[in-house]
């Protein structure tokens, strides 16, 4: 998720870290405030809505990218036992200390990478919310791991950043009609790959140079532009995580509904937030067969039960 306007102080790596680690790190302390706003809601709702009927006692969960530990102590609530990854120590950290004055010997929160660990399990329930995956480069190799981590007929829920996302592009227009000289920001264009800075950032970090490259500055200053990640359809994760997962569900979310970064359209305005949200339900199906959105979800049942 990204969030217009974040101003971040340089980027600092140290021992050859990631700089999606040190990004999550500076924002981990007002991830919430995105998170918890009337949209951040309406867009977790609808992931918790195909999560709620798998979970319950004794289910074992696997949170990947955890964040700020969200979902994995909603999944303890329903009296699951949760297993929380995250490469952000900051993020680690809160979901450690929700989960201690929330949800005590139900979590277990740690860094690790999803893009690299083996995920040892075994595990009923999989969780990725909301663009870890997007951040992770070889979702084949990410497949393989869950197939090694998912019981038979165990479920795996992932939501990822959509490359075709209909309100940006609409206020990528209005921008444009207001004011046709200024340059319009990439993101209100098609969404695309991004992480060039991040990169240089990262290889600079392996080769135990300074990370405050001209690339990694401009990446600083203008929030989550550092990280490597790359926009995904519904299809591009079928694709990749098949062929020992089933596809149940995808689903696109935002495809009428505002972003996290234009919830402030609809944070004062729940009667039209409802509304744009039953629109958003009924073309979910459709949209996510377009490859528009600004989240798709997919949920895959493990083969072989
Ligand atoms: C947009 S946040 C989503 C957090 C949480 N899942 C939620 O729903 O609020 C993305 C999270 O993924 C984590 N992340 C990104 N790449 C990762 C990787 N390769 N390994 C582990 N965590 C990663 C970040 O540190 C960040 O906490």
């Amino acid at each position: 998720m990204k969030e217009a306007g974040l101003t971040q102080p340089r980027l600092t790596l140290v021992d050859g870290g990631r700089v999606g680690a040190a990004t999550f790190d500076e924002h981990a302390a007002t991830y919430d405030t995105v998170a918890l706003s009337a949209v951040g809601r309406v867009f977790r709702d609808r992931v918790r809505n195909h999560l709620a009927p798998l979970l319950g006692p004794g289910a074992r969960v696997l949170d990947l990218g955890c964040g700020t530990g969200l979902d994995a102590l909603w999944c303890a609530e329903q009296g699951c036992m949760v297993t929380a990854i995250d490469e952000s120590h900051e993020m680690v950290a809160t979901t450690q200390a929700r989960a201690e004055a929330c949800s005590p010997g139900l979590v277990e929160a740690r860094v690790g990478d999803v893009g690299r660990d083996e995920f040892g399990g075994p595990f009923d329930v999989v969780l990725s919310n909301f663009g870890v995956v997007n951040c992770v480069p070889d979702l084949g190799d990410l497949g393989l791991r869950l197939t090694n981590a998912v019981v038979p007929g165990g479920t795996i829920v992932l939501v990822a950043m959509a490359p075709l996302c209909p309100p940006e592009l609409l206020e990528g227009a209005v921008r444009w009609l207001r004011h046709p000289s200024r340059r319009v920001p990439n993101d209100h264009l098609l969404r695309r790959r991004r992480g060039a800075a991040g990169s240089a950032a990262e290889r600079a970090a392996a080769e135990g140079s300074a990370v405050e490259s001209a690339a990694a500055e401009r990446a600083a200053v203008s929030g989550y532009e550092a990280l490597n990640l790359r926009y995904l359809t519904a299809s591009d994760i079928v694709e990749a995580i098949s062929p020992s997962f089933d596809l149940v569900a995808a689903q696109a979310i935002g495809t009428v509904l505002p972003t996290f970064e234009q919830r402030r359209v609809v944070d004062a305005r729940p009667g039209v937030l409802a509304a744009l949200s039953h629109v958003d339900r009924l073309v979910s199906g459709p949209a996510a067969k377009l490859g528009l959105g600004d989240h798709h979800i997919v949920v895959l049942k493990r083969s072989g039960a």
